[in-house]
């Protein structure tokens, strides 16, 4: 778990960026109704859990560069018996202070005659404008308000600033802490991986599969990061396919894409094995190619090699793949310079991996490929899917669909596979089902 002092050292690192003069302002998530009286679960705001740790909703978080060397002020729910009895426990602003270490802390219900306190006097407000309009409107209501009422204008703040870049690029860095909670994360996704291995027979449905997946991530009280995939058969093809509810059938493979989120921290783990436990001769062909595809992008995951290395290298050894199984019908130049591996191998090889399973940071700057730094934790994706539908491919790979994909940490020496106890060879996936 992560420690305060490590959101307290996450805070004075970003009020250092934002500098004298300015005011940080992150907003927690708003719970969201799913139908009348019934709550989405509830998950926290992932930039404001990068700096406060706290998860509750009705939340906020004040950052004062300039104040006693950085202090940091919360905003949140007081406590409230009567309120607890139906929500269960609160921090309360002593909890704020004493269990999160916040250097202030008031009853959101005083945010109003706080704030504009707060801000007076500042030059520069980072606050991300456009996803509370409710709250929007009144920080640019205060700002207006100071402007009339002051003849000094320096005494009102006249810029609100984005806080996504510099604190996107603190979230990209994982220190070793995050890396810890993030293994974690995967052995769980990878435990639960194991489980629907082993558990898998012809007849089953989807949607049983989808429970064991569940039962292994809340048996070890976290959650999944996203709704799992299931996809037997054709299924697999739908990239977004997770209504999970079809029979998985002997003679077709199934796709699992499923992680866990523990301490915040996901997970994102795709596996493709046989439902009977035995890959077909076009199976297993085609597997090889794309786990090749795979490894050998994973080969190109080491600080100073750029990003789109990781994807270059996957789709060349995908596409090498398909043309040798007849597949794709050119040459390899041709299929890459005119990108016909795309009918087959639609995404890119991987994103970002942390507090969002798609996490922050650019991809690109000054319009060249970033160059992977020690810290960095992604994915590694390949998959080539072929629709039942798929009329220009002979009929053996119609319906097939395949991906492999692992969580991998950038390292100086090359990469650091998380995802690394759920098996992926043909031997070791068919010996595991076999168990
Ligand atoms: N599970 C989402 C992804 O693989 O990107
Ligand atoms: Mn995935
Ligand atoms: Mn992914």
């Amino acid at each position: 778990m992560i420690k305060h002092k490590e959101f307290t050292k996450r805070r004075h690192h970003l009020m250092e960026i934002a500098g004298q003069g300015s005011v940080v302002i992150v907003r927690a998530t708003a719970p969201k109704i799913r139908n009348n009286d019934v709550h989405y679960p509830y998950r926290q705001n992932s930039d404001f859990l990068y700096l406060s740790g706290f998860s509750e909703p009705e939340a906020m978080l004040v950052l004062l560069p300039e104040d006693k060397g950085g202090e940091s002020i919360m905003f949140c729910r007081e406590r409230d018996r009567q309120r607890e009895m139906w929500d269960g426990a609160t921090a309360g602003t002593q909890g704020a202070k004493e269990l999160f270490g916040f250097d202030q802390a008031f009853p959101m219900a005083e945010m109003e005659n706080h704030l504009p306190g707060l801000l007076h006097g500042r030059e520069r407000i980072y606050y991300d404008l456009g996803k509370d309009p409710d709250f929007d409107q009144r920080l640019i209501g205060w700002l207006n308000d100071f402007r009339s009422k002051t003849r000094k204008k320096f005494m009102a703040p006249d810029e609100i600033t984005a806080l996504d870049h510099n604190l996107h690029e603190m979230r990209l860095f994982k220190s070793r802490t995050e890396i810890t909670v993030m293994r974690k994360s995967a052995r769980i996704a990878a435990a639960a991986h194991r489980r629907a291995m082993r558990i898998c027979k012809p007849g089953m449905n989807e949607a049983e599969i989808h429970a064991e997946l569940l039962h292994a991530f809340t048996g070890s009280q976290c959650e999944a990061s996203y709704i799992p995939i299931v996809g037997g058969g054709s299924n697999a093809c739908i990239l977004h396919y997770i209504s999970n509810r079809d029979r998985l059938n002997d003679g077709d493979l199934l796709l699992i894409d499923a992680g866990a989120e523990f301490a915040g921290y996901a997970s994102d783990i795709t596996r493709t094995f046989p439902v009977n436990g035995k890959f077909s001769g076009p199976q297993r062909d085609l597997y090889e190619v794309v786990l090749r595809a795979q490894l050998e992008a994973i080969d190109e995951v080491r600080a100073g090699n750029p990003w789109d290395h990781v994807h270059e290298t996957a789709v060349r050894v995908a596409t090498e793949g398909m043309l040798d199984l007849g597949i794709l019908k050119s040459s390899l130049d041709e299929a890459l310079e005119e990108e016909h591996f795309k009918d087959y191998y639609v995404h890119n090889t991987g994103h970002w991996l942390g507090l969002d399973v798609h996490d922050v940071g650019e991809y690109e700057i000054d319009g060249h490929s970033r160059v992977l730094e020690p810290g960095m934790v992604l994915t590694v994706e390949p998959g080539i899917y072929i629709p039942a539908s798929a009329t220009g491919v002979d009929e053996t790979w119609r319906g097939m669909g395949i991906r492999v994909e692992d969580d991998v940490v950038v390292t100086k020496a090359g990469a650091d596979v998380l995802s690394a106890d759920i098996c992926k060879t043909i031997d070791d996936i068919e010996a595991l089902m076999a168990e």
